[in-house]
């Protein structure tokens, strides 16, 4: 599983090292990082199902998950520092930080969904329970959490 991810992660690397060298051939100009990603208005009102019920569950179902397919990319604890975040562009978030934090659920849920290079789309790699599981276990990357 981790490797398939990682294989991915490759490729995703692979195009973003095409596309700059496409790039570098006509001008010198290093790739420019994008403006801070913001989730539209909208996607604050998706409701989280886990959010009174289940939540421990989900909880622990979100970990494994984060673990498999996120972790190469934002590190074991959410850090942004995962074995593969060293090339980047921009750098993979961290979901400690409270900037993260800050954001609604449903805004959080709208970017995994979507996906935003060189991160990728999980609206089919992982099914809408499975996000929100997530969602709810990346609550508990907050910086006070490793705290306590
Ligand atoms: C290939 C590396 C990679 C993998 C794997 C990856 N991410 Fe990301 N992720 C990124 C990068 C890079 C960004 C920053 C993108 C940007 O700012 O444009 C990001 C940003 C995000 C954000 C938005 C952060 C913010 O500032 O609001 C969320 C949410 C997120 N990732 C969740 C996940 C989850 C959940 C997984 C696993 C299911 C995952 N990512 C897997 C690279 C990755």
């Amino acid at each position: 599983m981790r490797i398939t991810i990682l294989k991915r992660a490759a490729a995703v690397l692979c195009l973003a090292g095409g596309s700059a060298m496409l790039m570098s051939s006509t001008s010198d100009y290093a790739i420019k990082a994008p403006g801070p990603w913001v989730a539209p208005k909208a996607a604050d009102t998706i409701k989280n199902p886990f959010k009174v019920k289940g939540n421990a569950e989900a909880i622990a179902a979100g970990k494994k998950i984060y673990e498999s397919y996120c972790v190469p990319c934002h590190g074991p604890k959410g850090k942004g520092n995962g074995v593969a975040a060293a090339g980047l562009n921009p750098r993979p978030a961290d979901h400690t930080s409270a900037k993260f934090q800050s954001q609604s659920d449903g805004a959080i849920y709208w970017k995994l969904t979507t996906g935003r290079p060189p991160m990728a789309s999980y609206a089919t790699t992982l099914t809408v329970t499975q996000r929100w599981q997530v969602v709810n276990f990346m609550r508990t990357l907050a910086v006070d959490y490793h705290k306590k």
